[in-house]
């Protein structure tokens, strides 16, 4: 089965967060099921720069007035198709934000030529390969299946949702620049009120819809979690489905990622201490005993850092410390920064966007804190699981499915994996940091809860079947259509 993957983002090309680990991992995850992904991504400089070095595959005169070439590469096992169009994707600063942290006025130009191609692409337009089915992700590359409706082409699409707060809303009156007919600009389809939503149009048109957890996919069904597509999506309900992350565990193995000084397994957990060492020195904190807590995140509205800098002193109050490595909002960084400033030696923050030190970070902290307001999935708390850091987590979403709460009947059947707390608000992550500090003063207790964090299973590979049927049952039916 040959599969066109559409995204904004890929590992280890591109990243700002856990799309691109999950783009990155999954078709490498779905090759043992004899399904072949190319993945469509723009020309970001520095993806450019590597695929110029080769031979162009296609020409595209005019994709929304702009030339593009395609080119190709290979990487880490992916193969990689570049959407060369220099005026769009070659410029400095974020996949999304320029350099001042804006966002590029042109988004709706950048994303919709991306999709646009994608679809050309499926619809036949390189000569020699066609897709059995196109798999697009998030708000970017939603509008692929829009364009394949207007061109009356049968593939079949699914769109996975990993986060319904990004919508690419837009004014309406740029509809004609985007080459798609007034028939859109439906409410069965673009429209919002009164605007245009890329996610919508993907919601409205793909053959199948995943969100990246089952629990995420209930919870979106509710005005609460919905943002304002909860309509959209109940009426798609039997199109939809939730299917949990994995993590890629070569990338993500204590031991052997180089980017630990000490790298360990189950039996050899003792060596992190030397981590949090090195650790606690690299990040300017005083050394010595006590749990480290660590939070590797966005730091935004939806991660719920701004509870945790109101609440982390109770963390020092048990002799703990905190490193905190993210960036975003800047008023959360700032307010965070006010917490650290109170307590010099034992809180660190840091708003760099460094995976290198995030792989350190997990290698030798004790616990890792996600106290998110709403969680499609998360993988922060699935690397910590492996790396034997025990996720202090809200519960919500794809944090309330993976991680097991340590209450007493959860330790005793010796299942638990880490902390859940709920209500999400600042008094919950209190005592749910308490209840952490508390634990791990009692070092029996700790080390069996850090070992079963350990054994958690969250490879891709059940995950990647459950991707390869939907696949299946799709491209079956796209076939048929064709007959
Ligand atoms: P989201 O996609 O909502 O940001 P996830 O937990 O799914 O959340 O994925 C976040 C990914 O981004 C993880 O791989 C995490 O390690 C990484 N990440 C977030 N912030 C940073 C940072 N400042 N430096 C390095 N990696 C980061
Ligand atoms: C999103 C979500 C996150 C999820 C990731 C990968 O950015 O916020 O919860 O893990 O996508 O699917």
């Amino acid at each position: 089965l040959q599969v066109l993957a559409v995204t904004s983002e890929v590992f280890p090309l591109i990243k700002t967060g856990g799309l691109a680990d999950v783009t990155g991992a999954l078709p490498k995850a779905l090759t043992r099921f004899g399904i072949r992904t190319h993945t469509l991504v723009p020309g970001y400089p520095s993806i450019v720069s590597m695929a110029r070095l080769h031979p162009p595959l296609m020409e595209f005169d005019n994709l929304l007035g702009e030339p593009a070439t395609l080119r190709h590469l290979e990487i880490d096992g992916l193969s990689i198709f570049v959407l060369d169009a220099p005026s769009l994707f070659d410029r400095p600063g974020g996949p999304y934000v320029d350099t001042n942290g804006l966002d590029h006025p042109d988004n709706w130009k950048r994303f919709a030529v991306l999709s646009l191609a994608g679809a050309e692409i499926a619809a036949g337009a390189l000569p020699g390969w066609r897709p059995d089915l196109v798999h697009t992700h998030d708000w970017q590359t939603a509008l692929t299946s829009v364009y394949l409706k207007q061109m009356g082409a049968s593939v079949p699409t699914v769109l996975t949702i990993h986060n319904l707060a990004f919508q690419g809303q837009f004014s309406a009156s740029l509809l004609p620049q985007i080459g798609l007919s007034p028939e859109a600009f439906s409410i069965d389809c673009l429209e919002y009120y009164g605007d245009i939503s890329y996610l919508k149009g993907g919601l409205t048109t793909a053959a199948h819809i995943t969100v990246v957890s089952p629990t995420y996919a209930r919870e979106i069904l509710s005005s609460a979690f919905g943002m304002g597509m909860d309509g959209v999506l109940n009426a798609r309900l039997d199109q939809l489905e939730g299917i949990v992350n994995g993590i890629d565990t070569e990338i993500w193995n204590p031991a052997t990622d180089p980017y630990l000084p000490h790298r360990y397994d189950q039996k050899s957990v003792r060596h992190k201490a030397k981590n949090k060492a090195i650790l606690l020195d690299r990040f300017g904190l005083d050394p010595g005993e006590g749990p480290l807590f660590s939070a590797v995140t966005r730091m935004t509205w939806q991660k719920g850092m701004d509870m945790l800098a109101d609440v982390a002193d109770e963390i020092f109050r048990w002799g703990g410390k905190l490193i905190v490595l993210g960036q975003g909002d800047s008023e959360i960084i700032a307010r965070l920064n006010e917490t650290a400033a109170r307590f010099p030696g034992k809180m660190a923050v840091s708003s760099d966007y460094n995976e290198a030190a995030s792989h350190l970070i997990h290698g030798g902290s004790d616990a890792i804190i996600q106290p998110s307001r709403f969680e499609p999935c998360g993988l922060t708390q699935l690397y910590a699981l492996r790396y034997g850091c025990v996720p202090v987590v809200s519960r919500t979403g794809g944090l309330a499915e993976t991680i097991i709460d340590a209450n007493d009947a959860a330790m005793a059947a010796r299942v638990a994996t880490g902390f859940q707390f709920h209500p999400v608000e600042p008094e919950g992550l209190r005592h749910a940091l308490r209840r952490t500090a508390s634990t791990y003063r009692d070092k029996r207790k700790w080390d069996r809860l850090q070992l079963q964090a350990m054994r958690a299973d969250y490879s891709w590979d059940r995950s990647a079947e459950r991707y390869g049927d939907v696949y299946m049952r799709l491209a079956r039916s796209g076939h048929a259509d064709r007959i």
